[in-house]
């Protein structure tokens, strides 16, 4: 079937790269393309870009340039975080805390530390997908080396209080070190990572328009860490293999222009979404929102609930007529297993199968929500006659 037009709402899954980014990366391929390590002035140019990219990711956290290391993408500096502190600090303590609603980058590090040895602890989250306050305070021992919480959860938008979360670990156990998946945070709210009490925090490119396979992780100095990855003893030791140059300087650019936009951006992705929600519920029945309500989650992240529907099949029938969405988190879509942030904050097997996720950009229009809405519709009506029968 020709699509005639395209309406992409899974920019929480991936984005498009944007005009300048794109530039950015053809001239650091076609111009500045030295080795870092190399010692010639071809190297030393390179090194300068990559430096400039730390600087600016540095300016909007609010921490130090070489407190910066790249990786390759978001899955990669949840493992370094999570199993380079683990190992480094293991004679300090085996106590390890995360939560049940983390993406698999995180949780699947946690199975494996736990099959080595290590006692791990799930949190819970409420309906809304909180994290409980008491649970964490109750959790944090002295032999608690590492927690590691999201900021923002990629498949129903809760926004954690993470300032708080930080505080109440700070306050049972100074030396717990606290990890935050900040990968649908970074670009969409201010984030601190002093006042909030952060130690290492996780980014990744192409959730704000760059490039796939590049990410950073914030390592606060002073954190005890050792690597996961061996060679050349790039990024200070701690990351080796030659830097992904046009990456790297691609990330400090989409940083560069995703806070210089921040308000502005956000705003229209929340109203976008407000409007959405709205058109959605007036054209169908017996659809829910999944976690809190719109105006408390990230402006970016949608998650429905339909009754008697399939959400495979409600997305198949949008991408016949150009609109792109997704059902859980795009990592977990093609495979069997039930979404665990959906079954953790309650929602049955039939929920499950039957929830969306759709996700905004700046990019998005206004102007396009009466076809989509008709669309969803339209494709609702037509699934439910063959379910319902
Ligand atoms: C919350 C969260 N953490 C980690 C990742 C993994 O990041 P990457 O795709 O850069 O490896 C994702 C990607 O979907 C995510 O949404």
């Amino acid at each position: 079937m020709e699509v005639v037009r395209e309406i992409y709402l899974d920019n929480a899954a991936t984005t498009k790269t944007s005009d300048k980014v794109m530039k950015r990366i053809i001239d650091m391929c076609t111009e500045f393309y030295g080795n870092p390590s190399s010692m010639h002035n071809k190297g030393l140019e390179s090194d300068n870009m990559i430096r400039e990219a730390a600087q600016i990711i540095a300016k909007a956290v609010l921490c130090y340039e070489d407190e910066i290391y790249f990786t390759s993408g978001g899955t990669e500096a949840n493992n370094l975080a999570i199993r380079g502190v683990s190992k480094a600090n293991k004679k300090r303590g085996n106590h390890i805390i995360t939560t049940k609603i983390e993406h698999s980058s995180v949780r699947n590090v946690f199975k494996n530390l736990e099959e080595e040895g290590f006692n791990v602890t799930y949190l819970n989250v409420d309906k809304e997908g909180y994290v409980n306050e008491e649970e964490l305070k109750d959790a944090v021992n002295d032999n608690t080396i590492l927690v590691s919480i999201m900021y923002v959860n990629n498949e129903i938008g809760t926004k954690q209080n993470i300032e708080k979360l930080g505080s109440i670990i700070k306050k049972k156990n100074v030396k717990t070190y606290f990890h935050v998946d900040a990968i649908q945070a970074f670009g969409k709210y201010i984030i601190n990572v002093d006042r909030e009490k952060i130690d290492l925090m996780s980014i990744s490119g192409h959730k704000i328009h760059a490039p796939k396979g590049i990410g950073a992780l914030y390592v606060r100095k002073g954190v005890r860490i050792t690597p996961i990855i061996y060679g050349g003893g790039q990024e200070g030791g701690l990351r080796s293999g030659t830097e992904n140059t046009s990456g790297i300087v691609a990330l400090g650019e989409t940083t560069k222009q995703t806070y210089k936009n921040l308000n502005v951006n956000t705003e229209k992705m929340m109203e976008f979404k407000t409007k959405l929600v709205s058109e959605i519920f007036k054209k169908v029945k017996d659809v829910y929102i999944n976690g809190p309500e719109i105006d408390k989650s990230a402006p970016h992240i949608l998650s429905l609930k339909f009754k008697d529907i399939k959400g495979e099949a409600l997305l198949h029938s949008l991408s016949d007529v150009g609109i792109y969405i997704s059902t859980g988190s795009a990592c977990a879509a093609k495979k069997t297993d039930l979404s665990k942030t959906l079954s953790s904050i309650g929602l049955t097997d039939n929920e499950i199968y039957g929830t969306v996720r759709l996700s905004f950009s700046p990019d998005n229009y206004v102007d396009d929500i009466p076809y989509i809405t008709d669309n969803i519709a339209k494709s609702v009506e037509s699934i439910r006659k063959v379910l319902r029968g």
